[in-house]
């Protein structure tokens, strides 16, 4: 039988390996500036909408950061670090639209990585994006958050979760 896929390019932080991967046939990328600040994490992404849909690959921004587990800075793992960026509605609201990314990656509450103790999602943040957003958003993070906190996000806009740690696992 024949399955529809994407090979997808996940955080890529640098511009060249963008192109990289565009040279050699992925059919998505995602450009993650998170952890830049917001001006040139809109550059960055802008810059890569650019030369992707030029190429018909469509584009992943990420607003807010996501941090792994192991972060001091997460503590024991709760998924709400003090310190951390979630995404601001507002804030996605304009980065989307000076971007012309084709998903955005938010941070509500997820980390990557093994979770220590429960998630927590922000679902009314999450809510407070999809009324701004009208493109799909992507949930990173998933593995370890249970099943009905992830149709409680899909059910608010969420269209893509990525699973890392437990597949490896
Ligand atoms: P997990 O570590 O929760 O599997 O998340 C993976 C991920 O978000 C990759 O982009």
């Amino acid at each position: 039988c024949r399955v529809p896929v994407v090979l997808h390019l996940d955080h890529a932080r640098d511009y060249k390996l963008v192109m990289g991967a565009l040279r050699h046939g992925f059919t998505s990328v995602m450009a993650d500036g998170s952890s830049l600040p917001f001006e040139d994490n809109v550059s960055l992404t802008a810059k890569v909408v650019e030369a992707a849909h030029a190429a018909g690959v469509a584009v992943e921004g990420e607003l807010g950061y996501v941090p792994r587990a192991g972060d001091p800075a997460v503590g024991g793992g709760a998924g709400a670090p003090e310190g951390y960026e979630f995404t601001l509605p507002e804030q996605a609201e304009e980065f989307v639209a000076r971007t012309g990314v084709d998903s955005l990656a938010v941070a509500v509450g997820t980390v990557h990585g093994l979770y220590r103790q429960a998630p927590r999602l922000d679902l009314e943040r999450l809510a407070a994006i999809r009324a701004r957003v009208p493109i799909p958003l992507v949930l990173h993070g998933g593995s370890g958050v249970p099943a009905e906190m992830l149709r409680a996000a899909i059910a608010r806009g969420v269209a893509k979760v990525n699973f890392a740690t437990e597949l490896k696992h």
